[in-house]
């Protein structure tokens, strides 16, 4: 596997100028171009996940410690079997994340629940008063894993919408049309004119965070669109075009939902996301699925990145000469958003090589890594 796509390559040999950068040096570059202040180590907020799946019971101890080390908050995703849909069972699912996570990690799960054709509108208002809920996850029905129970047409949940947007709360789409004669390559961007933009039309105050965006449609959307629109980014997305998917043979463990897109989308969401503008932020879609249920005939979408979040989100941001635009993105603007106080904290990353294993435990299986048995530049420092 190569996974070291020419961007990060490019980044080697690349100037940039962080912030706060604790020791400064030069060294020769990988092609021979000198490099000068290189960031050794990069102290930021500490910050938050406002995207992540850990699954059910029986699995979410071998993933939650991952993300808990680095991550202050995550927002968990609604998508088990059955789905999380109501304020008890998100609480109950809560109580369980927070317990697997070491108790001085101080980490905080905050939930998401899953919209239906039939969520009531009592049910949305529960889910404001329990004060952790943040909003509720649309998944267009058949649009990726567990979204059986997602929402067949917007219109069915229009009332529960509304609710969700006069309460303030957040909408987090899965932005998807699911229509088998859509290319699907092409459902993201179909997806913000055939639902999205209507939506908002009848819902202007609606708060949305398009989540894991990976086209020029959405970034471009995004950007222009009012304050209420945000998007998060994952690092897959930003590292690597859809060749990824077919290097050599068939890559099951590059698969997710959306899709990686080509090059000039990969660009065009880097782009935006390591601009500076608050409305892009960290949602990783850490995704871990048992390597059986991947390296299979009908594999599942889904990429685990939650042992290296930060620093593949540091790789990002250095191929472009951006890491002094990561803190903003990965540890305020998210926060900002959500309308929660930025947390206090800070973590460090250091230049430092290591080799992802080939495998973590996962349940009674195990998953395969994003950069399984290859060198990440960076570590988080202890
Ligand atoms: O790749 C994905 N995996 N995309 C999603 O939308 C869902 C996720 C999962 O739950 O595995
Ligand atoms: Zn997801």
């Amino acid at each position: 596997m190569s996974a070291t796509p020419r961007s990060v390559a490019r980044a080697l040999t690349s100037t940039f100028r962080p912030r706060r950068v604790t020791t400064t040096r030069s060294t020769v570059g990988k092609r021979g171009v000198v490099r000068t202040r290189a960031a050794s180590s990069l102290t930021l907020t500490r910050p938050d996940d406002w995207h992540l799946h850990v699954r059910d019971a029986s699995k979410l101890g071998d993933v939650v410690p991952f993300t808990s080390a680095t991550f202050k908050r995550a927002l968990i995703m609604p998508n088990l079997t059955p789905p999380v849909r109501t304020a008890e069972e998100a609480g109950k699912y809560r109580d369980l994340i927070a317990a697997a996570a070491p108790a001085s990690d101080g980490f905080e799960p905050h939930m998401t629940l899953y919209l239906t054709d039939n969520t009531t509108v009592e049910q949305v208002e529960a889910a404001h008063a329990s004060g952790f809920v943040r909003g509720y996850k649309l998944y267009p029905a058949g649009a990726t894993t567990n979204s059986e129970y997602g929402v067949t047409d917007v219109a069915k949940a229009q009332k529960a919408i509304e609710k969700i947007a006069e309460l303030g709360m957040v909408l987090q789409v899965h932005g998807e049309v699911t229509h088998a004669n859509v290319d699907v390559f092409d459902r993201e961007a179909k997806f913000i004119k055939e639902v999205l933009i209507p939506l908002l039309d009848r819902a202007p105050e609606l708060r949305v965070v398009m989540e894991h965006i990976t086209t020029r449609d959405a970034a471009e959307f995004v950007a222009a669109a009012p304050e209420n629109i945000a998007a998060t980014v994952t690092p897959q997305h930003m590292l690597f075009n859809r060749n990824a998917l077919f290097k050599g043979g068939i890559r099951p463990h590059f698969y997710c939902l959306p899709i990686l897109k080509r090059e000039e989308h990969r660009e065009a969401v880097l782009a935006a996301a390591s601009s500076g503008n608050k409305k892009f932020f960290l949602g990783t879609d850490s995704a871990p699925h048992p390597k059986g249920a991947k390296e299979a005939a009908c594999g599942c979408a889904g990429i685990f990145s939650a042992h290296a979040a930060l620093p593949f989100y540091a790789m990002a941001f250095e191929s472009v000469g951006a890491l002094d635009k990561l803190e903003g993105f990965a540890s305020h603007n998210g926060a900002d958003f959500y309308r929660l106080p930025r947390n206090t904290e800070t973590v460090t990353l250091e230049k430092k090589a290591w080799k992802v294993p080939d495998e973590y435990k996962f349940g009674d299986s195990v998953v395969v890594p994003f950069y399984a048995g290859e060198e990440v530049p960076w570590t988080v420092a202890a």
